[in-house]
């Protein structure tokens, strides 16, 4: 599919991944895709132009014609879409959950696949998501499948959002988050789990830093870098 090599890291909400990648992606000069943000953007996309989430073909259509791009900020990664800055808006538990509605759809998975298979450049990618070892870079030589507890994700998510400024409740933000894995585990297209290459990593009692190296470690063994 692509020789350029490919970082997969999957895993449900609030496990790490996107700090992770970001991190990885930082200290081996790769590019990076947040999968997530195409479902965020989609969604964000659908409700402004008023299309009724489960309207299959206008949400594939949004899809498909997304007019957004990725600008790497001295703070990171900024999602433009249509000229707009919308790095924030989406980052919301509601934009999450709007997400994984669109997500189920497989015409809309299928529309966003090019756009993300456009990412593999050179010198190499790292790709987070649910199913970017499963389905988007199904050949790619390192899968990594993040996790980590319930309690100590919706924690995470929570310190999150509080530091970007958000309102959220705890006990709110863990519902929303345990129906979210369940959405993204059961429906039938590209289901949240781990392929039966990925190395599994439990990120309960570990920090960042110590992720970021376990990745860059394996990325070592495996491809070298
Ligand atoms: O990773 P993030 O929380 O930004 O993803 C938002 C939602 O988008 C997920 O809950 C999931 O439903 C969907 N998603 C997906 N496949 C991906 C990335 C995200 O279905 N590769």
């Amino acid at each position: 599919m692509t020789d350029v090599p490919v970082i997969a890291i999957d895993g449900p909400g609030g496990a790490g991944k996107g700090t992770v990648a970001q991190g990885v992606a930082r200290r081996l000069g790769w590019h990076l895709l947040d999968s997530g943000s195409l479902y965020r953007i989609t969604a964000l996309a659908a409700n402004r132009a008023g299309i009724d989430l489960e309207n299959s073909p206008a949400v594939c259509a949004v899809a498909r014609d997304l007019d957004v791009r990725f600008d790497e900020g001295g703070d990171g990664l900024r999602v433009i879409l249509a000229d707009e800055d919308v790095t924030d808006v989406i980052r919301s538990e509601q934009a999450g959950a709007a997400a994984s509605v669109v997500a189920r759809d497989s015409a809309v998975r299928e529309a966003l696949i090019a756009r993300q298979r456009a990412f593999a450049r050179p010198p190499g990618l790292v790709a987070d998501g649910r199913d970017m070892g499963s389905v988007v870079f199904r050949d790619a030589k390192l899968k990594i499948f993040l996790t980590a507890s319930v309690a100590e994700r919706a924690q995470r998510r929570y310190k999150q959002l509080k530091d970007k400024g958000m309102n959220v409740s705890l006990p709110a933000l863990s519902r929303d988050m345990e129906e979210r894995d369940r959405r993204d585990s059961e429906r039938a297209v590209a289901p949240l789990r781990a392929t039966e290459d990925a190395r599994v990593l439990d990120t309960t009692e570990l920090d960042v830093q110590a992720v970021i190296q376990r990745v860059i470690d394996w990325a070592a063994e495996v491809y070298r870098v």
